[in-house]
């Protein structure tokens, strides 16, 4: 498969039928819980690793990731469990369906930060705005964009997510996106006009 690494997959976008990331997935042992594993595209994980240097050297800030490459199975477990816990409108503005997450590229990945040895993630986010402003200030030096950025959930689907980060493969259109304050739908649009 030949990378595409402006693909959209969203509400409206299933992954599509023949995208076969396998062969450009690594695996990667969590720093912080040495148990888990993930699967990620490869130049996602060597600029997540870099970003994650960046922040720890000069900011003092430990990211650590959460999430990265899911499986159709792995987003229904997620869904299911969601389900569950905070109900369907939660899951609505929260979690994609299996087939429709962009969790399914490998190119996008979930953080948490550790703080006094605690892991901080998801929604516990919100609390540390101070933070998730230097973590996403320095995004697009990396080639990622905040996906879900605030304000634009009528265009992404999704609630804002300070976690949620996705890799482009190309520092000039992610800071384009960055500075200009777009999601990666917008973006594209203006690409097509
Ligand atoms: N939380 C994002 C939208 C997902 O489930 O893929
Ligand atoms: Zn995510």
């Amino acid at each position: 498969m030949r990378m595409n690494y402006l693909v959209l997959v969203n509400k409206n976008f299933k992954i599509p039928d023949d995208y076969d990331i396998s062969n450009h997935l690594v695996k990667i042992q969590n720093h912080y819980d040495k148990d888990h594993y993930y699967l990620i595209e490869e130049n996602t994980y060597k600029m997540f690793e870099e970003l994650r240097s960046d922040l720890l050297k000069n900011d003092n800030i430990r990211i650590e990731l959460t999430s990265a490459y899911r499986s159709i199975e792995r987003q229904q477990d997620i869904w299911n469990q969601f389900l569950e816990l905070y109900g369907e409108e939660y899951n609505k503005t929260h979690v994609a369906v299996p087939g429709y997450s962009e969790h399914h590229t490998g190119l996008c990945l979930d953080i948490g930060v550790v703080i006094n040895d605690e892991l901080i993630d998801d929604i516990k986010l919100y609390d540390y705005d101070d933070i998730n402003r230097v973590i996403i200030s320095k995004l697009s030096k990396y080639g990622f964009i905040l996906r879900y950025p605030e304000g634009k959930e009528d265009k992404t689907g999704y609630k804002y997510e300070t976690w949620h980060f996705r890799y482009l493969n190309d520092v000039e259109i992610a800071q384009y996106i960055m500075d200009h304050n777009l999601c990666l739908e917008e973006y594209l649009e203006e690409r097509c006009d």
